[in-house]
């Protein structure tokens, strides 16, 4: 009978997790080569004292003294001056755009990386090629290619660089696009500690969050080389949301005149219910209240003219300086983990059985992005109109859907078609008659739609313009 290596079984006992290796003689050299290579990986020390502190608080709860409303500006005030700071730095080749494509969308139930999912009303354009056509847009109207940053995870990663190279990177130059990997973090038995094995030979791992991107930006070496090649400015966006307007020069000019080391744009909440993070200052320093931990009687309050007081929603678009991610990835101040209770399937070693567990049987753990925002000396936030920029697709009904997130796209392209002047028949909802699609390599913005379309254009009928 073939023995596991001495120094790993070593290893192993001395963290409690010497189950991993039953079953190793009966492991494949190759299946065995796999296993070692994934507990090189595994930091047990670090999952020790996350089992050892699963109980304790994220953070210590603020008290309501400490929570004051986030100082939000409204982007439809920014100078031109601000806007031309904003055109220089993207004409300088300092800004890069971050695109953050590791997350499973178990909740949208499609078996694919989310990006590839078909959102264009009438095009039927991926997620991907939907941003990947914006950086070009940007790309061809500064001259420059702008660096588009793919972040992928191990479930993601290769499915999402075929897809890529098949649609011959959506027009995007050579070497503009860089796909680089978040890291994963096994799960652990809610009761014992132990790490669960999802087959035999094999430790059960997901995708580390998305507070990993900033990580994983940075021990792959991108952070250094994008500095390197004159970057500033990293603009990170989810990939679920096709209406984010990246990097507008109005929001990185008054990013760089503030001085901000994290910029985010917030959509502000209509009513106190809202599934939503909301942004606020606490103890002095931005931070996020999420959904789930917000009391109601907080989330209900209101000032003197009935407007919500927290009502800085985050949808998750972020303007990070290069000198900022360095300094919160290189040591002490590195993000910390959130631990969630959930259902995983797993291999049990001692019984040779897969069990499907009826109840939260595990801890997984994650790194969220907006914990970086209260380690940022200077913050910015700027509130765009939730109606123009935030159409997540997250469900596969109802909410934040893929039904919602089309009929947002063709609101948005009524609205922009109005503003330039064009006819558009209106339902008595106040929807477009027809379905609408503006690609954004036809126009990125009103302005730009209004400078191409022709005088008196009506919409007659489903209008893609592209
Ligand atoms: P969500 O938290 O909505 O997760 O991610 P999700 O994976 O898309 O969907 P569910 O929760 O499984 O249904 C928000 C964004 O963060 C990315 C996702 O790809 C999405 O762009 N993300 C999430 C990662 O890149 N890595 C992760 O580990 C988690």
């Amino acid at each position: 009978m073939m023995q596991a290596p001495e120094d790993l079984l070593h290893r192993l006992r001395r963290y409690r997790q010497e189950h991993i290796l039953i079953g190793w003689d009966r492991l494949q050299p190759r299946e065995r080569d796999h296993l070692v290579q994934q507990l090189a990986g595994i930091d047990f020390a670090e999952l020790e004292q996350l089992f050892a502190r699963r109980n304790e608080p994220h953070t210590l709860l603020p008290t309501r003294e400490q929570i004051t409303p986030l100082p939000v500006e409204a982007a439809s005030q920014i100078s031109a001056e601000t806007v031309a700071r904003g055109d220089a730095a993207l004409r300088a080749g300092e800004v890069a755009v971050l695109l953050v494509a590791g997350g499973q969308g178990s909740r949208l139930g499609f078996d694919r990386p989310k990006g590839v999912f078909p959102v264009g009303p009438i095009s039927t354009a991926s997620l991907f090629r939907v941003h990947a056509e914006k950086v070009r847009a940007l790309s061809l109207r500064y001259g420059r290619a702008i660096p588009f940053l793919v972040m992928t995870s191990a479930a993601t990663h290769a499915d999402t660089e075929a897809y890529f190279a098949d649609h011959h990177f959506f027009g995007l130059a050579p070497g503009q696009v860089t796909f680089f990997q978040q890291g994963t973090m096994p799960a652990l038995d809610r009761e014992t500690g132990r790490v669960l094995l999802e087959k035999p030979g094999s430790v059960f791992v997901s995708p580390n969050g998305h507070g990993g991107t900033l990580t994983a930006l940075a021990d792959c070496g991108l952070l250094t080389e994008l500095k390197s090649r004159g970057v500033r400015h990293i603009f990170y966006l989810q990939v679920d949301n096709p209406l984010v307007q990246i990097a507008e020069p109005a929001y990185i000019g008054r990013h760089i005149e503030t001085y901000a080391e994290v910029s985010s744009k917030v959509v502000f909440k209509e009513c106190p219910d809202e599934k939503v993070g909301v942004l606020a200052m606490i103890a002095g320093r931005c931070g996020i209240i999420e959904y789930s931990d917000m009391p109601p009687e907080m989330a209900a309050e209101r000032d003197g003219t009935g407007t919500l007081v927290f009502r800085a929603g985050n949808p998750a678009i972020h303007l990070f300086t290069v000198e900022f991610l360095e300094r919160i990835t290189a040591g002490a101040d590195r993000l910390a983990y959130h631990v969630a209770r959930k259902k995983v399937p797993y291999f049990d070693p001692a019984t040779d059985q897969t069990v499907l567990p009826t109840l939260e049987n595990a801890l997984k753990f994650e790194l969220f992005v907006f914990d970086a925002l209260p380690l940022a000396d200077r913050t910015l936030a700027i509130s765009v109109d939730r109606e123009e920029e935030f159409a997540p697709v997250k469900n596969a009904v109802g909410v934040d859907s893929p039904e919602t997130c089309r009929q947002l796209q063709i609101n948005r392209a009524a609205r922009w078609l109005q503003a330039a002047g064009a006819d558009v028949p209106m339902t008595t909802e106040g929807h477009s008659v027809y379905p609408l699609e503006i690609s954004p390599l036809f126009a990125y913005d009103v302005a730009e739609l209004r400078a191409k379309l022709p005088p008196g254009f009506r919409v007659t009928g489903p209008t893609l313009l592209e």
